[in-house]
């Protein structure tokens, strides 16, 4: 019968240098914490991280773009009547054509916004003196792009799935029930690519930000799990029985 090794028959400095690994991982690990709450916390204007700033960092805001929530927020007392504000949403869901903005949207900003919004003001806001500069401000937020995402995925698919190897075969060496550690060392990498798929979908469906938050838990559980067991046992557990299983 084949006799798998065990923390037993670690040595006393191969123990160390695993738990000093394990240590490193655990306190890096809260760092990539503290980053996403950094990252994503306020995207939605209020403190903290809530699943709206998920939202927001994936799905985008969509039918919200900078010039539409300006007339319709703080810039509308300018406007001097509701026509003017439809001419301008008008032009932007049409798609904020050249053509359009000289013979319609124009004139009203020539009258009602470039006071403010020019160079001549000397206020930090953008000036409305051209078609590029209003334009710039008419792109929905799609949240985040597939370049990003897709440089992100890669680098977390590859620098995660090692950090969970040499984490795992370090778990291996616990006694803990075989069917338990089976599952237990598939979990973590299950929740990473599910995760990283998570992101694609949130981007074209809000809601996913919930399973991306789901996933990121469970992924953070079950390495966690592997970490403190494996530390637990490595310096505190007497064994009982023989491993014959791996
Ligand atoms: C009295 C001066 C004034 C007038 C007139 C004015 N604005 Fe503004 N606008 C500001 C200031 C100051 C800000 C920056 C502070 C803020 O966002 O509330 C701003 C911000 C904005 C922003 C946000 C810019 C960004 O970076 O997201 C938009 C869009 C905007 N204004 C559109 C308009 C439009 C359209 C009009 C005309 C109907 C207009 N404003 C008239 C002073 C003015």
């Amino acid at each position: 019968m084949p006799r798998y090794k065990r923390f037993a028959d670690a040595s006393v400095s191969e123990k160390i240098l695993d738990s000093m690994f394990l240590i490193t991982i655990g306190i890096g690990y809260l760092f990539a914490l503290l980053n996403l709450y950094y990252t994503d916390q306020g995207r939605d204007g209020e403190p903290g991280l809530s699943v709206k700033d998920i939202q927001l960092a994936y799905y985008g805001s969509h039918n919200q773009t900078r010039l539409g929530a300006a007339i319709n927020g703080p810039m509308e007392s300018n406007l001097p009547n509701p026509a003017a504000k439809q001419t301008i949403l008008d032009w932007i869901n049409r798609g904020a054509k050249e053509a359009e903005f000289h013979e319609k949207v124009e004139p009203i900003m020539q009258q009602n916004c470039v006071m403010c919004h020019s160079a001549e003001s000397g206020l930090p806001i953008p000036h409305f003196t051209s078609y590029a500069n209003v334009v710039k401000l008419t792109e929905t937020d799609t949240g985040a792009t597939i370049p990003a995402l897709v440089r992100v995925s890669h680098i977390h698919l590859f620098g995660i799935a090692f950090i969970l190897f040499f984490v795992g075969r370090i778990f291996i060496l616990c006694e803990i029930p075989v069917w338990l550690k089976r599952i237990t060392v598939a979990i973590p990498f299950l929740f990473l690519i599910g995760d990283i798929f998570s992101w694609y979908i949130a981007k074209l469906i809000p809601g996913f930000a919930y399973v991306i938050i789901a996933n990121g838990a469970l992924m953070g559980t079950a390495f966690g799990a592997q970490l403190l067991t494996s530390l637990y046992q490595m310096w505190f557990y007497k064994p009982k029985s023989n491993p014959v299983e791996m």
